[in-house]
């Protein structure tokens, strides 16, 4: 049996109304599992609480009631795993140059100094940001800026990363690139990782395993596992077919949703 990176059983989420009376259920018993190496996506409609899910994962948000365990390579305590977060937009410290973006990052986590500057050497090459580190955010385009962000949350070398819709204010061109890139950067360097999307072909072409998330409470109605083997190719038709089914079901749940 391969090892876990994240369990969650039966977790359970509510906030408060809007108005202040009362509460809402915002994620219902959700469990899921994401083998260590893996890479496992969430998808569902805007709204749904995924960026709820991610925080609780991360341990910034509370939750109401289940278990939520994120295992560290070496052990499984919860508290001694490395988590890196990729916002959905780059959340960068703009009056930080790039590569003290990435040092602000590895100070954050305690890693030696020593290793500081060979952390942002090796990342920013990966994410193809060589030369870059001691511009501005501000200077970089959205798609460099992400990349900075992804780089930043790589050098900590986390057991888990977490991505919360990393390409969603991308142009769909940039957005293409950045997927195929992503999918070449996990390669050399292979943390576990959830992921959280809308769109049902990137996840499809990104991840081992896919979580569907109704809305309203938020469920996890399917769960499939991607079996085409990598590296893939965007225009693959297995990859159209998959995503075409999904598609399928979603609306089914989504108008069940409604009703
Ligand atoms: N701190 C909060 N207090 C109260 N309600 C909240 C809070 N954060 C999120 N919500 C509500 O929880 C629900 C889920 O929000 P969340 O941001 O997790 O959705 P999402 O799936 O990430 O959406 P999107 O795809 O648009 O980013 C929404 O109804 C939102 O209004
Ligand atoms: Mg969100």
């Amino acid at each position: 049996m391969s090892a876990k990176a994240v369990v969650i059983k039966n977790l359970t989420k509510k906030f408060a109304n809007p108005g202040g009376v009362g509460e809402f259920t915002v994620i219902d018993s959700i469990s899921l599992e994401v083998e260590r190496g893996a890479f496992a996506s969430i998808v569902g409609p805007s709204g749904c609480g995924k960026s709820t899910l991610l925080n609780i994962v991360a341990g910034i948000e509370p939750y109401d009631s289940g278990q939520v365990q994120v295992h560290s390579a070496g052990g499984t305590s919860n508290s001694t795993a490395r988590i890196g977060y990729v916002f959905q937009s780059p959340r960068l410290l703009n009056w930080l140059s790039v590569e003290d973006n990435i040092k602000f990052a590895l100070e954050a986590q305690s890693i030696d100094k020593k290793r500081w500057n060979g952390q942002v050497k090796k990342y920013l090459e990966l994410v193809g940001l060589s030369g870059q580190e001691l511009n501005y955010p501000l200077k970089l385009s959205g798609g460099m800026q992400q990349r900075v962000a992804i780089s930043r949350a790589l050098a900590i070398e986390p057991d888990i990363l977490l991505m919360d819709e990393p390409f969603s204010h991308l142009d769909e061109i940039t957005a293409r690139k950045m997927r195929v890139d992503l999918t070449e950067i996990l390669q050399k360097a292979r943390p576990t990782i959830l992921f959280v999307t809308h769109s049902l072909r990137e996840a499809v072409f990104l991840s081992e395993e896919v979580y569907m998330m109704s809305l309203k409470p938020a469920r996890i109605f399917k769960h499939v596992r991607v079996d085409i083997p990598r590296p893939r190719q965007p225009e693959d038709p297995r990859l159209f077919d998959l995503e075409k089914n999904l598609v399928q079901e979603f609306f089914a749940v989504l108008e069940q949703n409604l009703r």
